[in-house]
């Protein structure tokens, strides 16, 4: 039967029982990742493991457990699950206390929760590439955090959604910063260029793994954030996230990027990504 994370305990779905006064119900007072596993295999699990405690610190959270504890908590999860290929997700909120706005005082313990989901590499889509739309970044300024407030997310992704996109790009004022679950790369002239890590995007895993690629291949990087109408002028453009890898974008809005197709060097990305990939692919 499958299983789930609660706190450090493996139990049933409907076993874990939530208060409705849980500050992550409430306040979406809490922080999250998602880790992709590929055949039975987490990939980059210390990175997103560390980034987990890296959010919980910038919100003045405290995880009740190890950084160890929670590797063999997701790698169990895992097992007994039977995962193949799929996502964990793991989040972790500031535990439940009654209304309030300001932390609880004394401090309550944090709730974890987690499981696991089968979900196909999307092959297709990162074969042809997909289209996206352009949205006014209007979330808070600390997008480092992985924050379970996804308001400002939702709001952007629907908006691309219901006009055909696959993503939505947002953009502050002129400047591109991120996706709403991803972030975004233009190639000019054999140079890719990135927004900068800051308050203002996450620093994807992913990202950090497309940098390395990026060296191997002889792809030179700018992290400087570009303007929307720079991203229309792109030879080439995609974006990145634990799910969706290195995704080619084909359409921004109404413009094709290129002649339309993946580009040459986002091929070549795509490659060396998944030449580090866990053995066994295309499951
Ligand atoms: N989202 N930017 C934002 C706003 C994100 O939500 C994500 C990931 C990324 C890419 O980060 P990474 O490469 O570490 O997955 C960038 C996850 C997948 C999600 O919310 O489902």
């Amino acid at each position: 039967m499958e299983k789930v994370l609660w706190n450090d305990q493996l139990v049933g779905r409907d076993d874990v029982h939530i208060s409705i006064e849980d500050r992550g119900y409430q306040f979406g007072d809490g922080i999250y990742e998602v880790v992709k596993v590929y055949n039975g295999d987490v990939f980059t699990a210390t990175e997103h493991i560390d980034r987990l405690y890296a959010s919980a610190d910038k919100i003045g959270m405290a995880i009740p457990y190890t950084k160890d504890v929670l590797h063999h908590l997701i790698h169990q999860l895992i097992e007994v699950n039977e995962l193949g290929t799929g996502i964990v997700y793991l989040q972790v909120t500031r535990g439940y206390s009654p209304r309030n706005h300001a932390f609880p005082t004394p401090a309550v313990e944090a709730v974890i929760t987690g499981y696991t989901r089968e979900s196909a590499r999307p092959m297709q889509e990162l074969q042809t590439g997909v289209p996206v739309c352009l949205v006014e970044d209007v979330r808070w300024l600390r997008c480092d955090i992985k924050s379970l407030n996804l308001l400002g997310n939702v709001m952007a992704k629907q908006y691309a959604v219901e006009r055909g996109g696959f993503e939505a790009v947002q953009h502050r004022g002129e400047v591109i910063t991120e996706g709403s679950s991803s972030n975004a790369y233009g190639i000019k002239n054999g140079t890719l260029y990135t927004h900068p890590v800051n308050n203002l995007i996450l620093n994807g895993i992913t990202r950090q793994v497309i940098l390395d690629c990026c060296e191997e291949i002889g792809l030179p990087v700018v992290e400087e954030a570009f303007t929307k109408q720079q991203a229309f002028d792109m030879d080439e453009f995609f974006i990145s996230s634990t799910g969706i890898e290195v995704m080619p974008v084909t359409r921004i809005d109404e413009t094709p990027i290129g002649d339309g197709t993946p580009g040459k060097w986002t091929r070549k990305l795509q490659q060396a990504f998944e030449a580090k990939l866990p053995q066994q692919l295309h499951v």
